[in-house]
């Protein structure tokens, strides 16, 4: 897909299809979002890009809508297609699956609280030099 013109883009979103998300259907997914945003007559709002890995792997598969910044975790194609209608077609976020959310920075969602592996928290693995 060639975008020439981003006027009018509303949302951006990233499709991780690195290694891991790829093994979780990670080309499933970006093609049922792709498709959802079409069907939807979304495409003059919406860009999507496809990613090498987030850092995230064990969310995969991985989905991050901008300018919201909410990251969203086990995508699988319906899911994505569930976040396509709710989050870009009518404007309210699938927070339940979102483990991140920009808030003037990325905060962990309630969801994302609850499944932050080992109790690790950003913040830990800013201050240890951590990537993900
Ligand atoms: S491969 Fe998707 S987050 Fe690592």
């Amino acid at each position: 897909m060639a975008t020439w013109d981003l006027r009018g883009m509303k949302h951006h979103v990233l499709i991780c299809n690195g290694g891991t998300c790829l093994r979780h259907g990670g080309d499933d997914v970006t093609t049922a979002v792709r498709e959802e945003i079409a069907r939807l007559g979304l495409d003059d709002a919406v860009h999507t890009t496809r990613t090498r890995c987030n850092g995230r792997c064990q969310d995969a598969c991985v989905m991050i809508v901008y300018p919201q910044g909410i990251w969203y975790r086990q995508m699988t194609p319906e899911r994505a297609k569930e976040v396509v209608r709710a989050h870009l077609g009518e404007g309210v976020p699938m927070r339940e699956w979102a483990t991140y959310e920009y808030e003037g920075e990325l905060v962990l969602t309630p969801a994302g609280e609850r499944e932050a592996p080992s109790g690790k928290r950003k913040t830990e693995h800013a201050a240890k030099g951590v990537k993900g």
